[in-house]
């Protein structure tokens, strides 16, 4: 019964330890707790409560806006969610994207879930939907986040200074582009990895 119910995961990607696939409607309850969490909100652009009903509204808006907002939860091959990881802004003609990530269970972060999220999601970016140049923006508080994004071949590419409040200061934010390109010999790299 659980390898059945395993085959019926709608799985986008799937890698060593973690498989890509859409959220539902039953994510929402995690949804809620993670993205209420002061400490998570403390690395992302977010301020306002969330509630049941934004989350719901989100979901439609993903369905509907699914050209341009591509979405999916991570979660263990043993099928725990972890978080989310996501492509935003897709401009067809430009042919990039903004990523977005949140591991929302905290004591998965530092293991290699972030990174093999993103690789995961850029894969599907660039080999799925041919996308060119996949962006991003992260505090400049925010060292692992950074870290992670390096691994993944992410460059910085500029700083807006003392951009964004958090916390009582003002906090740089920081821009990362990965370049499709540049991407590859990284991936068939990470793929043969042991
Ligand atoms: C940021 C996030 C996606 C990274 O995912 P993760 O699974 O924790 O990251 P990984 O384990 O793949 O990589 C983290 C790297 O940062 C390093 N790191 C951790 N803390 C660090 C610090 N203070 N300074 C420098 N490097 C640090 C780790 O050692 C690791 O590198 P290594 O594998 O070479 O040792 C995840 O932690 C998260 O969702 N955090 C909360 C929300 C958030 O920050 N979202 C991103 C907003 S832009």
């Amino acid at each position: 019964m659980p390898n059945e119910t395993k085959l019926l995961r709608p799985a986008i990607r799937t890698g060593k330890n973690i498989i890509l696939r859409p959220p539902t409607k039953a994510d929402i309850p995690k949804f809620l707790v993670w993205f209420n969490d002061p400490e998570i909100n403390g690395y992302l652009n977010r301020y306002l409560p969330v509630y049941e009903r934004d989350e719901e509204l989100w979901l439609e808006s993903l369905q509907k806006n699914k050209e341009t907002d591509i979405v999916f939860v991570i979660e263990t091959i043993g099928g725990v969610s972890l978080g989310t990881v996501g492509l935003h802004r897709i401009h067809w003609k430009d042919r990039t994207g903004v990523l977005g990530i949140a591991i929302g269970e905290k004591k998965y972060w530092n293991k290699g879930i972030g990174t093999e999220a993103i690789m995961l999601l850029l894969d599907y970016a660039f080999n799925a939907l041919n996308l060119r140049k996949i962006t991003l923006s992260v505090l400049g508080n925010n060292k692992r986040g950074q870290a992670c994004y390096h691994k993944c071949g992410f460059i910085v590419e500029g700083c807006c200074v003392r951009e964004i409040y958090k916390n009582g200061r003002y906090e740089d934010e920081i821009l990362m582009a990965v370049f499709k390109k540049g991407w590859r010999s990284l991936w068939k790299k990470y793929k043969n990895k042991p």
